[in-house]
């Protein structure tokens, strides 16, 4: 958009890593080849990779962009003084953690000052692996950002965003997320007072969706539900500071112009959202239940095929109807390693402690599942059909441990008393009772 104009109404693009077009004036995106030797308008053609030149065509995500300057237009880059909140990796542990959700700060914080990291299996430089952190802010960004070190996942738990990006804007509430892509430039701006969520950072392949298998040709996550924005460019001459993240540190400079001036673009490599409450949440119609990778939204796959290096899953609103069957999550201990996040209401694994913003951690082979009073219940419930309602937890799960922050072993969110829920547990067995 221009500044001096009012902001258009929101336009969206819908599919899953189509080859995308929009152009913000008529013309302006040239026709049958990539970068003419005179771009209409005046405009400088720039590609964005997000994969490696030579990765397979299934694979490929790159995007040409038609902008008003060229990203190179840029002076050195210096090292914030402020650094990302968190800390680098606290000391391993084997331990079930839990945490409260932690508090909206309460002096002026953006997106970037309000991003916490959590946790992490990945230093920024490998092509695998993810960060987590979790976002807290009560102001709009009135700075540019980019993350080189991976993709960016937005899951909000509080509070609407406006994500104004090279592209186009999304805007987002809690029960949607967004997808940025590595080194895409955007401004998160508050649509509400405060905003929180979480993010996970994926340093590995890009985030697509999951096979389907026998479930075939529907269901899960649609493609068409996944929306991608409109040009829409920014023509202002207003000194901008932008800042990037590389190998984990904050640097920034100043440009003279809006880096937001991307007037049109075509290509696969785009942000993107999706509401969460339209999956189409599948279960079994006659006993037990199937694996959680039943609700996984998004993959990023790893190089061990069917591991993944991220999957993204959720926990929906839905029948519960499996006869002589316990229904809640039953107890396991995993390869993979879970981080989970509750954006509202309550998660059936648990009675209490795990609230809307917190978030729990358990390892590679630790030992989890209900906590007791859930797991007494199931076990004595007259079975009917049921109906699990306003709730969404999610997970991301991923194939390496995660090692927590010194902040995420340090703040007093952490629940001191997490293995306490399944301290409880009656001791029901009797041989003597069949
Ligand atoms: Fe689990």
């Amino acid at each position: 958009m221009n500044l001096d104009t009012p902001a258009p109404a929101l336009a969206y693009q819908s599919g899953f890593g189509n080859e995308f077009s929009s152009e913000a004036l008529p013309g302006a995106l040239p026709i049958g080849q990539n970068s003419p030797q005179k771009v209409p308008y005046g405009l400088y053609a720039e590609l964005l990779s997000g994969t490696a030149f030579t990765m397979a065509r299934s694979e490929s995500r790159r995007t040409w962009m038609y902008r008003i300057k060229p990203s190179a237009n840029h002076p050195a880059f210096v090292k914030l003084e402020r650094q990302l909140a968190g800390g680098a990796s606290g000391a391993v542990t084997p331990n079930r953690l839990r945490w409260n959700p932690l508090p909206i700060p309460e002096e002026p914080t953006d997106f970037i000052d309000g991003l916490v990291a959590m946790v992490a299996n990945s230093s920024p430089e490998k092509p695998a692996g993810i960060s987590i952190y979790h976002y807290r802010a009560n102001t709009s960004m009135q700075r540019v950002f980019f993350d080189a070190d991976g993709e960016l996942l937005l899951v909000p738990e509080q509070g609407r965003l406006r994500i104004a990006t090279e592209l186009g804007c999304l805007e987002i509430e809690p029960l949607e997320m967004a997808v940025i892509p590595r080194g895409m430039k955007f401004r998160v701006e508050l649509l509400d007072a405060n905003a929180r969520g979480y993010v996970a950072e994926n340093h590995g392949a890009p985030l697509r969706l999951p096979d389907l298998g026998p479930i075939g040709s529907n269901g899960l996550a649609n493609p068409r539900d996944f929306l991608a924005p409109v040009a829409c460019y920014e023509d202002g001459q207003q000194c901008t500071r932008l800042v990037q993240k590389f190998l984990g540190e904050l640097w920034g400079c100043e440009l003279d112009h809006s880096p937001l001036n991307v007037v049109a673009w075509h290509g696969n490599n785009v942000p993107y959202k999706y509401d969460l409450r339209r999956f189409n949440t599948l279960g079994t119609v006659s006993f037990d239940h199937p694996d959680p990778s039943i609700f996984t939204v998004l993959t990023s796959p790893s190089s061990v095929p069917g591991m993944a290096n991220l999957d993204f899953v959720i926990f929906p609103p839905r029948w519960m109807v499996a006869e002589n069957t316990f229904r809640p999550p039953w107890f396991h201990r995993n390869l993979m390693n879970e981080y989970m996040g509750l954006i509202q209401g309550s998660y059936d694994a648990k009675a209490e402690g795990f609230l809307p913003g917190g978030a729990s951690l358990h390892g590679c082979m630790s030992a989890h599942g209900p906590d007791a009073e859930t797991c007494t219940k199931a076990i004595a419930a007259d079975l009917q059909p049921s109906k699990i309602d306003n709730t969404m937890a999610f997970m991301f799960e991923t194939s390496q441990v995660l090692r927590p922050s010194r902040f995420a072993l340090e703040c007093p969110q952490l629940q001191s008393s997490y293995d306490a829920c399944w301290a409880s547990l009656p001791a029901t067995f009797n041989p003597n009772r069949r």
